[in-house]
């Protein structure tokens, strides 16, 4: 593992990359907000290219580019509708940032912070500690994750503890391009989910509390189907959230590792599988990337140049008691684990 002063935040704390190697892959990770930056790996003929999006400096990371790229995003990954809930009869507001609701832990979540970082066998591991009221969520949580690279694998082990009962959902906002982050959108990516269902979101896409199946609509994915196939159809979900932006119900026992997602580029070669303990998956392809932001090459980051599997409980789960449980409790340790495994074909 290689290790360099990368920069500082707007407070002047120094922040690090971590560049881990592997011989057959190349991935660069940092302090600041646990962000994957970079993940290099060869095609079918042999040429070496970055599979998810991010930048070169550390300034777009700082200034909060426009979509999460390479965070990881807590404490409470994607939607908590108003930014409310109750726990043991006990109310609380986290600040709203997108339209009513709470995104991705509120204003300033844990892909903002600079985490603390120790070198561990083949890898890093990050740890953060957000305070008791930290964006209105209830005890001292510290959250660690770790990074390790074997081969063509990078595992990602999540765990946290807290004083207080909290909510908790932890996940990777990895935009992958198998193509390479120079060359084209995802629309012609092919994706297998592992899901015979999902949670149908309504307004502001908060989950209805639905769980619906996904036979005969534009997101069965059962069997591999090309990204932008479908994309565009007549089918409400599709059209409010701008594409694909649901969380699949991942088959088989969440608590044991199995397979959320396959996915593979035609033309390329390349291909990715997504394995996770969490019960659900978001795939987003991401829709709301607007181009404001340059990422490496010059190149702008337009809507569906990148697709993400953010593993993770339910959305908006605080507010859902027929949803996977969300509540950490003192004493407990909560455990998670995602494996990415890239290859060709
Ligand atoms: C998640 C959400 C999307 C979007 C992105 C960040 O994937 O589900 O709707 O907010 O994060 O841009």
């Amino acid at each position: 593992m290689k290790k360099s002063l990368w920069g500082k935040t707007k407070e002047g704390v120094d922040v690090q990359l971590f560049t881990l190697t592997s011989g057959e892959i190349e991935v660069r990770l940092t302090d600041f907000g646990a962000h994957l930056v970079s993940v290099r790996t060869p095609d079918r003929k042999g040429k070496v290219a970055d599979v998810v999006l991010g930048f070169d400096s550390l300034e777009p990371y700082v200034k909060g580019a426009n979509g999460y790229q390479g965070a990881v995003v807590g404490r409470f990954a994607n939607r908590i509708a108003k930014g409310q809930f109750t726990i043991d009869g006990t109310f609380y507001q986290i600040p709203v940032n997108n339209g009513p609701n709470a995104l991705h832990g509120g204003p300033v979540g844990f892909d903002r912070a600079v985490w603390k970082a120790e070198e561990v066998a083949n890898g890093v591991e990050f740890a953060h500690v957000s305070p008791d009221g930290d964006m209105g969520f209830p005890g001292t949580l510290t959250a660690k994750v770790r990074y390790t690279l074997a081969g063509t694998t990078l595992r990602l082990d999540y765990s946290a503890t807290t004083d207080k009962a909290t909510v908790l959902n932890l996940t990777n906002h990895s935009y992958f391009n198998l193509r390479g982050d120079d060359d084209g959108d995802i629309l012609g990516h092919v994706v297998e989910l592992s899901a015979d269902r999902y949670t149908p979101a309504g307004s502001g896409q908060i989950p209805t509390g639905e769980i619906a199946t996904v036979a005969g609509t534009p997101l069965d994915f059962r069997t591999p189907q090309v990204v932008g196939a479908r994309i565009n159809d007549d089918f409400e979900q599709l059209t409010m959230a701008r594409g694909y932006d649901h969380n699949f119900v991942v088959s088989g026992a969440a608590g044991t590792l199995r397979r959320a997602a396959r996915v593979s580029e035609p033309e390329r070669g390349r291909t990715l599988t997504v394995e996770t303990t969490e019960p659900g998956v978001q795939f987003y392809s991401g829709n709301f990337l607007n181009g404001t932001v340059t990422g490496r090459y010059g190149k702008k980051y337009e809507p569906r140049m990148g697709l993400c599997l953010e593993t993770q409980v339910f959305p908006d789960a605080p507010n859902h008691g027929n949803f996977p449980n969300s509540v950490l409790r003192p004493g407990e340790t909560f455990k998670s684990t995602t494996v990415f495994t890239f290859g060709v074909e």
